[in-house]
């Protein structure tokens, strides 16, 4: 009995997983659902097509929706669709059910089933939100022959792993206008994500109109700042696509732009403060030992707080290494007064006041993970960025999930450290780690964290996506779900698709270099774009030293991207080749260095000035050396002298050019290797 019991037990996963291979190998969905079985039916997508909303009340979520994907769909492809709005025909091809309207709110429904027959597609939900992101899977199922578009016959039951699932997006080091967040959050619906957290102050300015305390914008800003209008706008255009919108104030620490409009609220007396225009960690902090400052955040969040709809509040935290309350007497004496040993006992005072403050604005106060001290109320969320700390035998996510806090990670999910996009997709935000279910709950989610240090509105869509297409896959889908290369090859798919929302992520490749060429023929540069990435991990900006926030970014280096293709293309083919040495293998890699060396050529014949000039080396000596290892690869042989050549050639090639990186020299060695006698 048993053995029968697993026999059907592992054909039953047998079958799932597989079937889930085959058909992502077919389908390019992200992320992907949580079912899929594929029907022998398509849906023929002509003029007649037509949309019926069958919901509880008729939601402008799920009305704007319904519009927004007829646009979509007509722009995808050319179809003239007759009727542009949702039809009051019950019998229309598209029927869209759902019962009620989500508050959202961490508990609210995003479930929805959607089944593609020949002749009608049917999504049904609990909530409108659920059928939205129903519209956005079924945006995904179009396909096209010669005959026309049709949408692929499909039937899916979906659901989301977390309940959590954002993208922050810093405002503070680089503003980002209305129209660059509003592209954005269309960009996160249509791959499922449901929060915008909202990074809207720090040390370089503090972004949000206040007319109680005026100075914020007229000092604490270079100008650019939402105003409360703007504000409710941009809540209103995402509550309508079923994202939640979480604002940030940091605070006591990256407060010098709060404190250059008002100082008396600092901790250092006589301190000259100013906006800042450096990236790092810089001194200036509120001072927690003068009543004024509460009543300063208290005053302040009375008012903002009504902007921001949602439950959760997060207050930063992060970053104060307290050095001028060490300096300030009275400070030390007001810690003395209250028992408090640490500044870090300093910082969980400050925030149990806030937590106060925020409670009775009815706000859940939410804080980097260094507000989780021990006597922190388990009232706050632990937004975990640092992973394993000192003393700690976990991450500060399952650390404060075990202790008894709601928790986000974002740890692994860095996307300004423009790392590849498998190193977070391989971040599974809850391992292998066992929970309890009350723990598991309290694991809300995770959100990818795009810091505003080096990227302006015309590189912050290059630093977003495509990559964070695949984290919101992480997000929402199951843990199974985990071959890198089938993601790759869904996501090759979905970069376009963000395309066609308005995401500028690789037009604006072309903006940049026909700046930096002076508008002369960008071939050669973008060839070179496309085996460059920026340097990574803060290497481009070393100590926050080198860009000031009105530095150009306007450079190779941001017209250079993570994930450089041709640099994945031919990191593959180098790989396949020394695997297998077939004529075929060999001919990808000598299409590579015909490539380059006629790049060269290309090169030349640009007008140089002090931008492109800074790229002669690479471009020559990557020329140099598709030629030796050309022929090297024809004839089987390099002599000792070529050899030599070539190693000296990848050494001069590993150092970085114009704050970017080669990224195929490790796979050119590798290939010279195989020469080595
Ligand atoms: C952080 O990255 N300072 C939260």
């Amino acid at each position: 009995m048993k053995k029968i019991i697993s026999i059907i037990i592992f054909g039953l996963f047998g079958y799932v997983s597989f079937s889930q291979n085959k058909l992502s190998d077919t389908f390019n969905l992200m992320p992907w659902p949580q079912e899929i079985t594929k029907s022998n039916t398509t849906f023929k997508i002509d003029e007649k097509l037509t949309i019926f909303i069958n919901g509880k009340d008729a939601t402008e979520r799920v009305n704007k929706s319904s519009v927004q994907f007829l646009r979509r769909l007509a722009n995808k492809t050319g179809v003239f669709i007759d009727e542009g709005f949702p039809t009051k025909n019950k019998n229309a091809s598209i029927e869209i059910n759902f019962h009620s309207v989500s508050n959202l709110t961490t508990e609210s429904d995003e479930s929805y089933s959607l089944n593609i027959d020949d002749n009608k597609i049917t999504i049904n939900a609990k909530t409108d939100v659920g059928a939205i992101r129903g519209l956005e899977t079924l945006l995904q199922l179009v396909n096209f022959n010669k005959k026309g578009y049709y949408f692929e016959g499909v039937s899916i039951t979906d659901f989301p792993r977390f309940v959590w699932r954002g993208l922050m997006i810093d405002v503070a080091r680089h503003f980002q206008p209305v129209a660059v967040i509003k592209r954005n959050l269309d960009a996160m619906a249509s791959v499922k994500l449901n929060v915008f957290h909202w990074h809207l102050t720090d040390d370089q300015g503090f972004r949000v109109e206040s007319k109680v305390f005026p100075r914020l914008q007229e000092v604490a800003t270079d100008g650019l700042f939402y105003t409360q209008e703007q504000i409710k706008d941009v809540v209103k255009y995402a509550s309508n696509l079923g994202i939640r919108v979480v604002p940030e104030f940091d605070v006591p620490g990256h407060a010098s732009a709060i404190l250059a409009a008002y100082p008396e609220l600092g901790s250092k007396e006589g301190y000259e403060y100013s906006v800042e225009r450096f990236s790092g960690v810089f001194h200036p902090t509120l001072n927690p030992a003068k009543e004024v400052t509460y009543l300063f955040l208290e005053t302040l969040f009375t008012e903002i707080a009504p902007l921001f709809p949602d439950e959760y509040f997060h207050i930063g935290g992060d970053e104060n290494e307290g050095k001028h309350w060490d300096e300030n007497i009275e400070i030390q004496e007001f810690k003395k007064k209250h028992n408090l040993n640490t500044n870090h006992d300093l910082q969980t005072f400050f925030n149990i006041k806030l937590e106060k403050i925020l409670k009775k604005l009815g706000k859940k106060l939410m804080g980097w993970d260094e507000i989780l001290t021990p006597s922190t109320p388990t009232t706050a969320v632990i937004h975990s960025w640092r992973g394993k700390q000192e003393g700690l035998k976990q991450s500060t996510l399952i650390e404060a999930a075990k202790k008894g806090y709601q928790t986000v990670l974002s740890n692994g999910y860095y996307i300004d450290r423009v790392q590849s996009v498998e190193k977070h997709y391989n971040v599974d935000p809850i391992g292998n780690t066992v929970l309890t279910k009350e723990e598991r709950k309290r694991i809300l989610g995770a959100e990818a964290t795009m810091w505003s240090e080096l990227v302006t509105p015309l590189t912050i869509d290059s630093r977003i996506w495509p990559r964070t297409a695949a984290i919101a896959e992480r997000f929402w889908s199951n843990k199974k779900v985990n071959d890198v290369n089938n993601m790759q090859k869904r996501l090759k798919v979905v970069t376009f698709q963000l395309e066609e929302l308005g995401i500028t992520h690789l037009k604006n490749k072309d903006v940049i270099l026909r700046n930096i060429s002076n508008s002369q023929d960008i071939h050669a540069l973008k060839t070179l774009t496309n085996i460059c990435e920026p340097l990574k991990i803060y290497s481009r900006n070393k100590g926050g030293t080198e860009y000031k926030t009105f530095s150009p970014f306007t450079l190779f280096a941001d017209a250079c991207t993570p994930d450089a293709t041709d640099a994945k293309a031919f990191n593959k083919a180098v790989v396949s080749f020394l695997a297998n040495k077939s004529k075929e293998n060999q001919t990808k890699l000598i299409a590579f260095f015909d490539l380059w060396i006629n790049n060269h050529t290309k090169f030349q014949k640009i007008n140089n000035n002090p931008k492109t000039d800074v790229l002669e080396p690479l471009s020559s000596n990557l020329a140099l050396l598709s030629s030796i290892l050309k022929t090297g690869l024809i004839s089987g042989k390099l002599s000792t002298n070529n050899y030599k050549k070539v190693l000296k050639l990848i050494n001069k090639l590993e150092k970085p050019i114009a704050d970017t990186e080669l990224v195929i020299t490790s796979k050119l060695k590798k290939l010279l290797v195989n020469y080595k006698k």
